[in-house]
């Protein structure tokens, strides 16, 4: 069993990142600028949001931070996001998520101008994703799919398991899976024989957010096992959606929680900020 170490991967990532967004100073005069909203007061958003900060002032980014009171109206967040929209100097907006109830998050999605929506989350970037021609590719997804090649783990031809169907996660880590030609299956709470299901998997991805849900018996033998949860056991620890203690033993590969996939999310938003930056200004690779 080999652990698929995220924090390693994505400090290369990051590194090539700093590179690129170095020579981009110096060629173009560019610096690429990341707009971070939050609103309210979720802790585990703020704690997203400062690694998200610290990331960019890694890489050489300029980033503001919007951190509006929990009581924020939609037209103060619309007419937030129309602000940023117009801002020449920031190329990438997140507005992170979950918002508070009273708030339609969909609506600000779509606010986002598709050129800078850095989390591939906006309908237009979605459907480019569908069409396999993107700019952008879903943080957290595409964080997976880089810790896999990082790993030279294939995927070709091999049976693939998402369990979880959210717009984030689920559905787009499915389609890259399929753009690089893995059998597919989504499962979620109504699927029937659900362990029969994820235990034929050579690669089984884990985001639903229930702590430990995946036990060794949905697990085949020298599986790929990536957990995408961060959730708290009965403890209060931070711990993912699979069992690690048990699991680990019968996986070819697994990612720890932490230190696995979240680093490679936020890997992939340097990225897509520092594309963004290029794109915005014309600049080809
Ligand atoms: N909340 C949980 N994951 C994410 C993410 O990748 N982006 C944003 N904006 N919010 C999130």
């Amino acid at each position: 069993m080999q652990i698929i170490d995220g924090k390693k991967v994505s400090a290369q990532v990051k590194e090539e990142v700093k590179n690129q967004t170095l020579e981009l100073k110096e060629k173009h005069g560019v610096t690429p600028g990341l707009a971070v909203v939050i609103v309210g007061n979720d802790s585990a958003s703020r704690v997203y949001v400062n690694n998200k900060k610290k990331a960019c002032e890694a890489v050489g980014f300029k980033s503001e931070e919007y951190a509006l009171p929990e009581q924020t109206t939609q037209e103060e967040l619309l007419s937030l996001v129309k602000t940023l929209n117009e801002k020449p100097d920031i190329n990438g907006i997140l507005v992170q998520l979950p918002l508070p109830k009273h708030l339609d998050d969909k609506a600000v999605i779509e606010a986002i101008n598709p050129e800078k929506d850095v989390d591939a989350f906006h309908a237009v970037n979605v459907g480019k994703i569908m069409l396999g021609e993107y700019d952008f590719l879903p943080c957290t997804p595409a964080g997976v799919m880089e810790m896999l090649h990082s790993y030279d783990i294939p995927v070709s031809g091999k049976n693939c398991v998402v369990i979880g169907r959210s717009n984030i996660v689920g559905k787009p880590m499915a389609m890259l899976l399929l753009h690089e030609n893995g059998t597919v299956t989504i499962c979620h709470s109504r699927t029937k024989n659900l362990a029969e299901v994820c235990s034929q998997a050579d690669i089984l991805v884990a985001a639903v957010g229930k702590p430990k849900f995946v036990t060794v018996d949905m697990v085949k033998e020298g599986a790929v096992v990536i957990d995408v949860g961060m959730d708290r056991d009965e403890n209060g620890k931070l711990c993912g959606d699979v069992d690690f203690e048990n699991v680990k033993d019968k996986c070819s590969f697994i990612t720890p929680v932490p230190g696995g996939v979240g680093p490679m999310t936020i890997a992939t938003l340097m990225k897509n900020t520092l594309k963004a930056a290029k794109l915005q200004n014309n600049i080809s690779d």
